[in-house]
């Protein structure tokens, strides 16, 4: 989810790069960087921290020669996947010494290391610990003055995605792009070109703009654009008109950041699973553990810690490593963990989810867990953050900078992974190569399931009319649907203000049917699998005190539509995947029930994105 920006044509290049990358910032950077190319000559500036951090280093460069006279460039700001944000990581990247290419990069280039590995034995001399720099350096390998045709080359080495622009020493004015997972959209000026890995970079030069197919590259030089694919075909694509506000551009065309990552989560997932899962042997490849199967085997119990929505994903990660693996696992609030001297040794995993990597309470709860002996993993979204650091081992989610307030794709990529450790636990214990196939499938198979549900949202939005107007309301499920109640009911309380409140749902009898009429509906995970005949019968109890009924129910179930007032269908599929499509269908329903109330949904009122205080 990295900012990409390119510019060749009339113009100085500098300024319009420059302010590409701040149209760009707004999803929170880490490091960023510019290349500028004249005459036979490629300059870079990659500084940790802010874009204002390397415009100051361009502006404060004694010598303004290529700075002020170049009229082709790149430029990047990094959301840091391989390596933390430093200014060795930060693109542009380049080949050896005296560069022959450079180039910027979105994306996750699976087969680094071994590409990595073939170059060094080539002689060729890493400095950063990114992917990206083994693209540059392939790229430089194979270059011998034809850019395109030596990033065709290397491109077709690479597994993984990307979105890429790349400059060669001995070609000034030429940029070459190219995509495949992460979008490139080409601008079309009267007499430059702009390339950005998204329209908001562009729409303030020109609304006339090319989106590239998957594994497209293009050669630009000035206004010419030849298309290529990867396999060297020539192709036309047709140019649009961008029709975005520049403050829409920035959302993607979406109302709010909440509902462009609700949209994005299929390829979220894709990204927090990419590389992750062996369906051959049936197992799950988490090298960022760091731990062999022996010593997972060894392991006595998963202790999962975290806050909000993270403590949610942790109670599915409970449920799950139970049901598969047969080992002990708990989930506890990170405060409370931290406070109350808990039992906890060397015979335990500790994995501390956190989106941010920086909450407060999460972190004093893994120093307290080193403090006792565990081992730590973090399960973490911001690479370098706090946590992940302190983790020392863990697995990044590769979710993307996650903007609003109400957290909705980091949750259902935590659940992916967590998905994911349960079945390398369970293969490190009893779980069949066979079983283990199925698991791994049925968790490969969750971004087609979200991609369903998403396709429901006018269904979705005529049942958020219906309830918009309450002021409270409770959420139940029981098994793997009950941290979904948690969730949903979290969700829908932090971004429309209504009260909402979740129960097990065999909890509702003992005591909060107290409080059901007419004025308190009751949303049900009704999906098909355990227990949803015995929640079935809370739905009863519900409607016999009169309250409104919503079920979250699996497609064509006939009884389970008949036994609510209202009902949202999600695909079926196995219980434990389940959470994510339920989940994305309740992220709707809050979505738009915040929306027809007029509540301000990525800045909800006293909210923080990161509560870094205890
Ligand atoms: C969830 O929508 C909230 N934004 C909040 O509960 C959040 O999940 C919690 O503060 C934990 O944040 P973290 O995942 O960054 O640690």
């Amino acid at each position: 989810m990295c900012g990409i920006v390119g510019y060749t044509g009339k113009r100085i290049a500098a300024p319009l790069l420059l302010s590409g990358l701040r149209r760009l910032e707004y999803r929170g950077y880490d490091s960023a960087g510019i290349a500028l190319a004249t005459e036979h000559a490629i300059r870079l500036w990659k500084k940790e921290g802010k874009v204002s951090e390397v415009k100051n280093e361009i502006e404060s460069d004694p010598d303004q020669s290529i700075i002020s006279t170049s009229h082709t460039g790149i430029a990047h700001t990094r959301w840091a996947t391989h390596g933390p944000p430093t200014t060795v990581n930060a693109h542009p990247h380049k080949g050896n010494s005296d560069p022959k290419v450079v180039l910027v990069h979105n994306g996750i280039i699976e087969n680094y290391r071994v590409l990595r590995t073939k170059l060094e034995a080539e002689g060729r001399t890493f400095l950063s610990e990114t992917d990206t720099e083994v693209l540059a350096q392939l790229t430089d390998s194979l270059y011998q003055g034809d850019l395109l045709d030596a990033l065709t080359k290397a491109l077709n080495q690479v597994e993984g995605t990307f979105g890429i622009v790349a400059m060669a020493t001995a070609e000034p004015g030429v940029l070459v792009v190219a995509r495949r997972g992460s979008p490139i959209v080409i601008g079309i000026g009267p007499e430059e070109t702009i390339v950005a890995s998204d329209a908001s970079a562009i729409i303030t030069h020109t609304r006339n703009a090319i989106y590239l197919d998957d594994n497209d590259i293009a050669k630009i030089n000035g206004v010419e654009i030849d298309i290529r694919t990867l396999t060297s075909a020539r192709v036309s694509r047709e140019a649009s008109e961008i029709d975005w506000s520049p403050e829409a551009a920035e959302k993607g065309g979406y109302e709010h950041y909440m509902l462009k990552e609700i949209f994005e989560q299929p390829d979220a997932i894709r990204n927090a699973i990419r590389g992750r899962i062996d369906v051959d042997k049936g197992n799950a490849i988490l090298s960022g553990l760091n731990l062999e199967p022996r010593e997972m085997a060894e392991i006595s119990r998963l202790l999962v810690v975290g806050c909000g929505t993270s403590l949610n994903a942790g109670l599915v990660a409970e449920y799950a490593t139970e049901d598969f693996c047969g080992m002990h696992a708990e989930v506890e609030q990170a405060a409370e963990f931290r406070y109350r001297n808990p039992i906890v040794g060397s015979k335990d995993l500790v994995v501390a989810i956190s989106q941010s990597g920086e909450t407060a309470d999460t972190l004093a709860a893994v120093c307290e867990a080193k403090e006792k002996g565990a081992l730590i993993a973090g399960l973490v979204n911001v690479v370098g953050s706090t946590i992940a650091r302190e983790a020392g081992r863990g697995i990044y989610l590769h979710a993307g900078p996650e903007i609003s307030v109400a957290s909705t794709k980091a949750f259902t990529c935590q659940v992916s992974v967590l998905l994911m450790i349960a079945l390398k636990f369970a293969r490190s214990r009893r779980m069949s190569i066979e079983s283990g196939r199925c698991f791994a499938k049925a968790i490969a198979d969750i971004p087609a399931l979200v991609e369903e549900v998403l396709k429901t949202e006018d269904e979705i939005i005529k049942v958020a009319e219906k309830f918009a107007q309450y002021d409270h309301c409770f959420f139940i499920g029981r098994g793997y649907m009950f941290p979904v109640a948690l969730e949903g009911a979290l969700k829908l309380k932090e971004i429309s203000y209504i009260h909402a409140e979740a129960y097990h749902a065999a909890e509702l009898k003992h005591g909060p049917i107290a409080l059901l009429d007419e004025n308190m509906p009751v949303i049900a995970l009704l999906n098909q699998g355990p227990g949803m005949e015995k929640t079935m019968s809370n739905v009863h109890e519900c409607k016999a005190r009169s309250a409104p009924t919503v079920g979250v129910i699996t497609q064509g179930d006939e009884e389970a539509r008949s036994s609510v007032d209202y009902a949202i269908e999600i695909p079926a599929c196995p219980m434990h995947t389940s959470v994510v499509p339920a989940t994305v269908a309740l992220q709707l329903f809050s979505y738009h029930i915040a929306r027809i109330r007029g509540c301000s949904i990525d800045q909800p009122r006293n909210l923080a994105k990161s509560v870094t205080v205890e």
